[in-house]
């Protein structure tokens, strides 16, 4: 989009952010289980010009994934049974990385396993490859060796899992990616960070299902799943701002982004980046359209760094 004054407001408006280590053109990444490998967008959306991109979950084993259907449509949102489909670590390292490595942007690896030694055994196989950026850890796993407790939902394995994930990811910086649906949302966040999280996602999706109540079926081939989309936007918002009063580490805040608006009310609330993910389901070029309407948008309310709005609204109400 070119101004009124002819001049390009990307020239003018600088989005480049800092989450840790790494340094991104912009802040927008394509999320997690939305976006595929990345390779299966690279036909329609320009992947240099993204802040980067999280990979789907990868796992030590090959997982085929839940049962037909997996998706559903619901108010504002849609719901998810995918089951984390994946190729496993051996294939990912294989065959997907070095397609990656072409392409200038930041690739975050997803990983998550269904015990502590899944995680780290993924990570140290990660290691040993090029062109990953960072790590996210998906948290949001039951524990099969806990009696199927999900890590993210007790302190004390949070506090173990991203101890362990930490040991093992020497090279990388390592993100933790939150469940939202927790009694104190801080305390978790507060004990990745001290666990040695170098940044938080927040969050992943809400547990929830849908059903036809004549056929008394779920609409999901797995009964419940995760919520994801607009619908989610006010929740997670505010979960990002309980997080950055807890914590110091930098946040990616996602749930229902579409719009440039909305990557700067997740900004003002303490996040220094977004990712997009169900957006994707609807328009695949949501991502790059976001990256082309955010410069035009900061530009419109006068500022020009995008990195001076984080945390803006947190400073307003002290
Ligand atoms: C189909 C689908 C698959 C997903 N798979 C993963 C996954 O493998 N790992 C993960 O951490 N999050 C996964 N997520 C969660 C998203 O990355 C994101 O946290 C969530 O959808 C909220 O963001 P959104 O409202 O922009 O979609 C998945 C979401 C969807 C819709």
């Amino acid at each position: 989009m070119v101004s009124s004054r002819g001049v390009n407001p990307t020239d003018r408006v600088d989005l480049s952010v800092q989450v840790g280590a790494l340094r991104l053109a912009n802040p927008i990444i394509a999320a997690s289980g939305t976006f595929g490998y990345g390779l299966e967008f690279a036909h329609l959306v320009d992947l240099n010009r993204l802040g980067g991109f999280v990979t789907k979950g990868i796992s030590l084993q090959p997982i085929e994934g839940a049962p037909a259907p997996r998706l559903c449509e619901t108010p504002s949102g849609m719901l998810n049974a995918v089951g984390l489909q994946n190729v496993g670590v051996e294939v990912f390292i294989k065959d997907k990385l070095p397609l990656l490595r072409k392409y200038n942007t930041h690739v975050i690896v997803n990983v998550f396993g269904v015990c502590l030694e899944d995680y780290v055994e993924v990570i140290r196989q990660l290691e040993e490859a090029e062109g990953i950026s960072a790590y996210e850890l998906n948290i949001s796993c039951p524990n099969v060796k806990k009696g199927g407790m999900q890590f993210g939902s007790d302190p004390a394995l949070v506090e173990e899992v991203v101890g362990a994930a930490r040991r093992a990811a020497r090279q990388r910086p390592l993100w933790v990616k939150l469940m939202p649906l927790v009694t104190d949302i801080g305390l978790i966040a507060k004990t990745a960070e001290r666990a040695g999280a170098d940044a938080l996602t927040v969050a992943n999706t809400f547990p929830a299902m849908a059903i036809d109540f004549r056929t008394q079926k779920s609409l999901l081939g797995n009964l419940t799943g995760g919520l994801s989309g607009p619908a989610i936007k006010p929740i997670t918002l505010r979960l990002v701002w309980e997080v950055s009063k807890s914590t110091n580490i930098p946040i990616l805040g996602l749930g229902g982004v579409e719009t440039a608006t909305d990557v700067m009310d997740y900004v003002s609330v303490g996040a220094s980046a977004v990712q997009v993910g169900t957006a994707s389901f609807s328009d695949p070029k949501a991502s790059e359209s976001i990256v082309g309407a955010l410069a035009g948008a900061l530009e419109a309310v006068n500022i020009f760094t995008f990195n001076d709005l984080r945390g803006a609204f947190s400073r307003e109400v002290g």
